[in-house]
């Protein structure tokens, strides 16, 4: 019998699609999108019940997308599933989205209905079209509903099942307690933040001038600044290359607190209790603020918040006791008994 078809192509999509997929002992069609060993292998070792196809196409990194399109259309095509999945706003979103939809293959999206609010940034576009695209949106919250209702999608189309999120760490056995170590643990990779070298060695330095030891563990999208050693006088920061998931949650767990643009590092550091600043004007997750993170607009509230978060004083303290948002490994079964 034909299966719902899966289609990631980037780090943080096949660790959230990871837990389902193996549930659904479904094949996961793999784009390609980001291609380094740490972005991609490293992170396939957490799909053990379901198979891994490989688009095995260049078209995306040489910015073909329209190639890129009907690559995943022939491989749709071969596959012929009953259904695809997406999930997230990467273009692989998008781009696996339109691919199913011009075959008249029905969609299912997980993780819809979240808005910045931005329509500068490209995966506020994606999440747009893709859940005007999908014949089954996927919730994580009662807001991300909202949101949908106000685009006019209709209410039949609209499940709130919560995020795959705490599956993923809770299957690979990662919610027990790390003792804290002394270090700030931070991730950036947010076009905003990092394209401009200006803007990213300005953050930089605020961060530097917290006066705790950071551990930077750094994107591919930044390397191209980095590979001048002209990081080397920000005597605090310790520059890391990206690490396995396991590793990688190790790391929040034995921090003090994330300094972080990621959304899927959001997600797990409220799971694990860890305080959060978002060097960022906007979040697609306003319903965390001030319970689980804080949104540091500018270095100095960063530089603030960062003092507030070391001396005790932040009110971030009391996360232990806050209720999650995005429900728990439930989850899993509620998406599967609902999956076109
Ligand atoms: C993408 C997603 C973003 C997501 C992020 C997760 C889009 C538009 N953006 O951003 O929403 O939060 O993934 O990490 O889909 N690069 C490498 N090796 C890799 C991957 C990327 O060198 O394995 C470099 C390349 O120079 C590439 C650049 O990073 O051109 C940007 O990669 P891309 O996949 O377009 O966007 P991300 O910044 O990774
Ligand atoms: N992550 C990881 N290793 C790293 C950095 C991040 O395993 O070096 C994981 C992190 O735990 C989270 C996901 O990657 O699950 C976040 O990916 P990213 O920040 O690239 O994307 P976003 O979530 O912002 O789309």
């Amino acid at each position: 019998m034909n299966k719902p078809l899966f289609i990631a192509g980037t780090r943080p999509e096949i660790i959230k699609i990871s837990t389902l997929s193996n549930y659904l002992k479904s094949k996961i069609l793999f784009t390609g999108q980001h291609f380094d060993k740490e972005m991609t292998e490293f992170f396939f070792k957490l799909i053990k019940e379901s198979k891994l196809v490989e688009l095995g196409s260049d078209n995306y990194k040489q910015g073909s997308h329209e190639l890129f399109i009907n690559d995943i259309k022939r491989k749709l095509e071969d596959i012929n599933p009953s259904s695809v999945v997406v999930q997230g706003d990467t273009n692989t979103t998008l781009y696996g989205a339109l691919a199913a939809k011009s075959l008249g293959i029905k969609i299912n999206y997980i993780e819809s209905g979240m808005r910045s609010g931005d329509i500068n940034q490209i995966e506020e576009i994606n999440r747009i079209i893709v859940s005007g695209l999908a014949d089954l949106n996927f919730c994580n919250h009662k807001n991300n509903k909202e949101n949908l209702l106000m685009e006019n999608i209709n209410e039949k189309k609209i499940c709130i099942s919560g995020s795959t999120v705490y599956s993923v760490l809770s299957e690979n056995n990662l919610m027990n307690k790390n003792k804290n170590d002394k270090f700030i643990l931070v991730t950036l990779h947010r076009p905003e933040n990092v394209d401009e070298k200006e803007k990213l060695f300005s953050l930089l330095e605020t961060i530097n001038s917290i006066g705790e030891k950071i551990t930077f563990v750094t994107h591919p999208r930044i390397q191209k600044f980095l590979d001048d050693n002209s990081t080397e006088h920000y005597n605090n920061i310790y520059l890391e290359k990206p690490k396995n998931y396991f590793d990688f949650i190790n790391l929040i767990k034995s921090s003090l607190f994330v300094i972080s643009d990621s959304g899927g590092v959001q997600e797990e550091s409220a799971i694990l209790r860890k305080p959060l600043l978002i060097p960022r004007k906007f979040t697609e997750r306003p319903e965390m603020l001030n319970i689980f993170n804080i949104l540091v607009k500018t270095n100095e509230e960063l530089l603030n918040e960062s003092k507030k978060l070391i001396k005790g004083t932040s009110f971030l303290k009391n996360i232990d006791n806050k209720k999650l948002l995005y429900g728990k490994a439930e989850v899993i079964d509620a998406i599967a008994k609902r999956i076109i």
